[in-house]
């Protein structure tokens, strides 16, 4: 089989494409030829520099991917062959709390990922693919889309008649909006470009700020909420936005922090005056998957693919999020 991996000390242009045996399903195994990935700002982040993820060999990358189930191990009894599957981020976190256990199981990080035309993975580290999707939109599933509802509705404790403010329109933003929609919450969306702002609009957005235009767009949000501040901020930006959203947000509002785009410094005094709580947000686990998922069949939800491109030219789809020209999902199809 052929696969991608990241060598030496990374970068786009030190991803090989190599061939191994196609593995085997060990006990509590299955085999899934895959059909897609989806790529995540994670991935091209550890593609571009593995050591500071401890990264040293070569390493498969990718945490997201969609396949069909071609053959499983001793003692499986949720897959057989020929189903459709979805790998989940982290092969053992099926529910709760996250922990120490959990952090070890992640796909293309601490353990080869997706970008490989067979792939591994535990039995409790699948889902079936949802009937409505196809392998590349099952494929946006497991980082984006689930940070996205974690971070809105579990971390975030999000509801009806609220307002959360989304930075940028990458996949998680994206995903967030329309998780939003869905569930009756207002948003304020921020984005670099007039013609993404144009397009989020027909996704629901319900205010737009270009930040490049309005480089204070605390005050925008400020003035779009009458001076009392959004309920939530997805936090994609990090350490160059935080503060602004702390700023952006009302008093005793919520941040579901899990960005590294930008950096900068922060003074934390505003979180203290605002009674805001902050919560760091790692993807999220196997049940919280599944809940979404239901949530996806019955709303007809599908995720937003903007460029596709083939296994062959893998590393295409990583230069195009280095220029973050895309609105939504990239995707690799195997
Ligand atoms: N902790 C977790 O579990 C977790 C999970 C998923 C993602 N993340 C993190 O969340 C972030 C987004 O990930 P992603 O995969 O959705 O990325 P992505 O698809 O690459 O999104 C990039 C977009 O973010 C926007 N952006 C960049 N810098 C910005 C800034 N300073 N202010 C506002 N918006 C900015 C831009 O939108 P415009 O082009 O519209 O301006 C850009 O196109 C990354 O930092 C990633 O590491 C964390």
């Amino acid at each position: 089989m052929k696969i991608w991996v990241i060598e030496g000390e990374g970068g786009v242009d030190n991803l090989r494409q190599v061939e191994r045996d196609v593995p085997k399903p060990g006990p509590g195994e299955i085999l899934v030829r895959m059909k897609a990935n989806a790529i995540n700002y994670r991935d091209l982040s550890t593609i571009m520099n593995p050591a500071a993820r401890g990264i040293a060999g070569p390493r498969i990358p990718n945490s997201d991917g969609a396949g069909i189930v071609e053959d499983v191990g001793a003692g499986v009894t949720a897959f057989k062959a020929g189903d459709r599957v979805v790998g989940t981020f982290f092969q053992d976190w099926p529910a709760g709390p996250i922990h120490a256990g959990v952090m070890p199981s992640a796909l293309g990080g601490p353990i080869d990922g997706m970008l490989a035309e067979y792939v591994l993975l535990k039995e409790g580290g699948a889902l079936p693919i949802p009937d409505h999707l196809s392998f590349a939109e099952a494929a946006t599933l497991p980082c984006a889309g689930l940070t996205a509802w974690n971070c809105l509705f579990e971390a975030g404790k999000a509801r009806a008649g609220q307002t959360v403010l989304l930075l940028g329109t990458g996949g998680v933003s994206i995903f967030a909006q329309q998780f939003a929609k869905m569930a009756g919450i207002r948003t304020i969306l921020t984005s670099s470009s007039e013609e993404k702002l144009a397009r989020a609009k027909t996704l629901g957005a319900n205010d737009l700020v270009n930040y490049r235009q309005h480089p204070d767009w605390e005050k925008n949000v400020m003035n779009l909420t009458d001076g009392r501040g959004v309920d939530l901020v997805i936090e994609v930006g990090g350490a160059g936005t935080l503060e602004k959203s702390a700023l952006s947000v009302r008093i005793g509002g919520r941040i579901s922090l899990i960005g590294i785009l930008s950096g900068g410094q922060i003074d934390p005094t505003v979180f203290m005056r605002k009674s805001i709580t902050l919560k760091g947000v790692y993807v999220g686990p196997r049940d919280m998957f599944r809940a979404m998922n239901a949530a996806l069949v019955n709303n007809d939800i599908h995720p937003v693919i903007d460029a596709t491109v083939d296994f062959a030219n893998a590393q295409e789809a990583y230069r195009m999020m280095e220029k973050a020209t895309h609105f939504g999902k990239i995707v690799i199809n195997i």
